[in-house]
């Protein structure tokens, strides 16, 4: 049975990005696979958060990934500072990664930009600690929203770089995975790029907002005053709400605005309006299990330990591998 890893970083609250981009392929997933799915708490180091912050950042991912319908008996959920098996692959991994190669990447070039006073390390180093999670359970699967796309392609490069350093066919080629033929990018409300948490306030909905949260930050959605010939491409703006009404609302649904713009009838109003109902349908049941589950402390220890146990064995077993094929052997 082939491995599937993916993980999210542990920054807080889940949004609908994260949602249709990574978890829904993660939940449909775990019937079919090997699966391993991690919350990256080194990740989330690279901004400095506070250990008070870090750790309710964890618990509330958690959280969301059970409430979202992950099954900690059919998938391995983990913590990943939970697995020290990590740090050593990236250890090894950073030997072969270089310098000009990871300063060439699109997401490290986004962020020494976003934090021009925070230019780490382990900024630059990001992909290869996302290639040992990935690697570390020899996974050939990673489902990802369409921004990890690059990221993936540096985990086969080091992977590959590895086997052919030590001539050891060991690591398979992992690649971005989505159900539907493309990787996934889901648009936030603020008419320019994606749906993220650090877009600014009221760009994302979030697994956990309620209805009249969601209907406020809906309404607020940037548009245009509207088309003026019949059939004309839509604006960034508009076309962003016509993709999340693809993603949350019927096919009917989405025709029927979609004749309404192409007639020049449309009222923004009422689209705005019905996406915000058939997003509250999408969360409601999600939202009313994070509610429930956050309060259950001790299911939530004796899933992360479980996990816990589960991974190591896996990546113990790998490590032990690994460094007799880089040489390291006991006297
Ligand atoms: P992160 O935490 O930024 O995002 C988690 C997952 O959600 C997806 N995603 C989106 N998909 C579509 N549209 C959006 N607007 C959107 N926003 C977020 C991301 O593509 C991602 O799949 N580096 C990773 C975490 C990570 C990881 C890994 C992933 C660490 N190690 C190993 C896979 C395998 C990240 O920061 O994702």
């Amino acid at each position: 049975m082939e491995t599937v890893v993916s993980g999210i970083r542990s920054t807080g609250k889940l949004h609908l990005g994260n949602y249709y981009g990574a978890i829904q392929n993660f939940v449909k997933m775990q019937h079919e696979y090997n699966c391993f799915f991690f919350i990256a708490d080194w990740h989330s180091l690279t901004t400095h958060p506070t250990p008070s912050d870090l750790h309710s950042n964890v618990k509330q991912v958690l959280v969301e990934y059970l409430a979202a319908g992950l099954d900690p008996e059919k998938s391995t959920l983990y913590v990943q500072s939970d697995v020290p098996e990590t740090t050593e692959l990236y250890l090894y991994l950073n030997m072969n990664a270089y310098v000009g190669e990871l300063e060439r990447s699109t997401s490290f070039k986004d962020k020494i930009r976003a934090q021009p006073d925070n230019v780490n390390a382990g900024l630059l180093t990001y992909p290869v600690l996302m290639a040992a999670d990935i690697i570390l359970h020899r996974a050939t699967k990673v489902p990802v929203g369409k921004d990890q796309e690059q990221h993936l392609e540096m985990s086969r490069t080091f992977a590959n770089r590895f086997n052919r350093l030590y001539n050891h066919d060991y690591f398979p080629e992992p690649y971005a995975f989505n159900f539907s033929d493309n990787l996934v990018r889901i648009p936030g409300l603020d008419g320019k790029g994606k749906m993220g948490k650090s877009e600014g306030e009221g760009n994302a909905v979030y697994l956990s907002d309620s209805p009249e949260i969601i209907r406020k930050k809906v309404m607020k959605a940037v548009t245009d005053s509207g088309p003026t010939a019949e059939n004309q491409e839509k604006p960034v703006e508009i076309q962003n709400l016509f993709d999340l009404l693809k993603v949350v609302s019927t096919p009917d649904t989405y025709e029927h605005f979609d004749n309404l713009y192409n007639t020049c009838q449309i009222r923004y109003g009422d689209l705005k309006k019905q996406l915000a109902e058939d997003m509250i349908i999408a969360t409601t049941p999600i939202r009313n299990r994070i509610n429930d589950i956050s309060q259950d402390t001790s299911y939530l220890r004796q899933v992360a330990r479980h996990g816990a146990i589960k991974a190591r064995e896996s990546a113990s077993k790998t490590i032990r591998e690994v460094r007799e094929i880089i040489g390291f052997r006991s006297f």
